[in-house]
């Protein structure tokens, strides 16, 4: 049975009840809860036919202007829950335009970039040209014209990767173990005086270990000119060598075999970790190589058109991962080209 009391009861129930719906979905359950077809004012409207007509009349009325009043508070609600939840949206997403962005990563030169731009900055203040030659070269360049011939038992100083190519009347072609080819080829093109340095990458068919990369980069160099002595070449290297490693370091000379060279030397440092006492460093010694070198042999200066009485050179090579290792302490060579950031970003 309906009544006023439970008309008033069911509005003073629903209102509390929307007031408590806080989004939109609990919104729609209430609308369904109390105006949908089964909800309870619906459910009151229907217990109207068991009234009498004059009571049916008046509480009619009352319900018919409570789904007015409720339908009207469920939108107003609606609205306010809508408003609140954009209001919240944009508060959320606010940004104050004015703060400094996050910091991008920096980024840096690779170790051995840096390296061979402090080697190249070094060679080329003292008179050197940069030049350049290409990484897969002629066994001719890379050997015969070097005085390293087939069976030459030097060759077994430098492994070599092979390029397959097809035998009958090609010339045999590989990549490029060392920058030395690149003497010859200025040779050829040039006459004297010569100041050249030559930075490339080189390969070798090697295992490689904590020396030992199958790629590596290194600097070659060379003068030719009337007049050139010994002296030049330790002058020029002693004085490079204080540049990379130091003004305070010991620089030495000791006698070294490369076929192209006469005499061949290897240039040396005083170990920095015992200052020459003899440590695991310097294998004992007191000094680490760190490059070779020598007089231009005048067999290779004939060959190139040169008359070997008239001009001398002197040749040096290096390998700018060795610099770079002994520069930064680095222990082993594979670190340079893992990709591993936490090494890399210490430089
Ligand atoms: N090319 C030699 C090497 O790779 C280094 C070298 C260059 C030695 C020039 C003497 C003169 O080991």
């Amino acid at each position: 049975m309906a009544s006023d009391t439970d008309i008033q009861q069911l509005e003073a129930a629903a209102l509390k009840d929307l007031d408590a719906a806080s989004d939109i979905a609990a919104l729609e359950e209430w609308r369904v809860g109390y105006l949908g077809r089964k909800g309870r004012l619906t459910g009151l409207l229907r217990g109207l036919s068991s009234l009498s007509i004059e009571e049916r009349r008046t509480v009619g009325r009352a319900a018919n202007e409570l789904k007015e009043r409720l339908e009207e508070a469920h939108e107003a609600r609606r609205h306010a829950v809508e408003e609140a939840r954009v209001e919240q949206v944009i508060v959320g997403e606010r940004r104050d335009v004015t703060l400094p962005g996050p910091p991008l990563p920096r980024g840096r030169l690779h170790p051995i970039t840096q390296t061979m731009r402090d080697i190249v900055a070094s060679l080329s203040g003292m008179g050197f040209q940069v030049a350049e030659g290409p990484e897969i070269e002629w066994d001719r360049y890379n050997f015969e014209a070097l005085r390293i011939p087939q069976d030459h038992p030097a060759r077994d100083m430098w492994d070599t990767l092979w390029i397959d190519y097809e035998k009958d009347g090609r010339r045999p072609m590989l990549m490029r173990t060392h920058t030395s080819p690149n003497q010859i080829r200025v040779m050829e093109q040039r006459e004297p005086p010569i100041r050249i340095i030559v930075p490339g990458k080189c390969y070798r068919f090697e295992a490689t270990d904590a020396t030992h990369e199958w790629m590596l980069t290194q600097v070659e160099g060379l003068a030719v000119d009337e007049g050139i002595s010994l002296a030049d070449l330790k002058g020029t290297l002693a004085e490079f060598a204080r540049q990379m490693f130091g003004r305070d370091r010991k620089v030495g000379f000791r006698c070294d075999y490369f076929p192209f060279v006469e005499p061949g030397m290897e240039c040396r440092i005083d170990c920095f970790i015992c200052r020459g006492d003899g440590c695991r460093t310097c294998h004992h010694s007191g000094w680490i190589e760190i490059l070779g070198a020598g007089m231009v042999h005048p067999e290779i200066l004939a060959n190139a058109g040169y008359d070997p009485e008239r001009y001398t050179g002197f040749a040096f090579g290096m390998g700018v991962e060795r610099i770079a290792m002994l520069r930064y302490g680095v222990d082993d060579i594979r670190h340079f080209y893992s990709n591993d950031l936490r090494f890399l970003r210490q430089f």
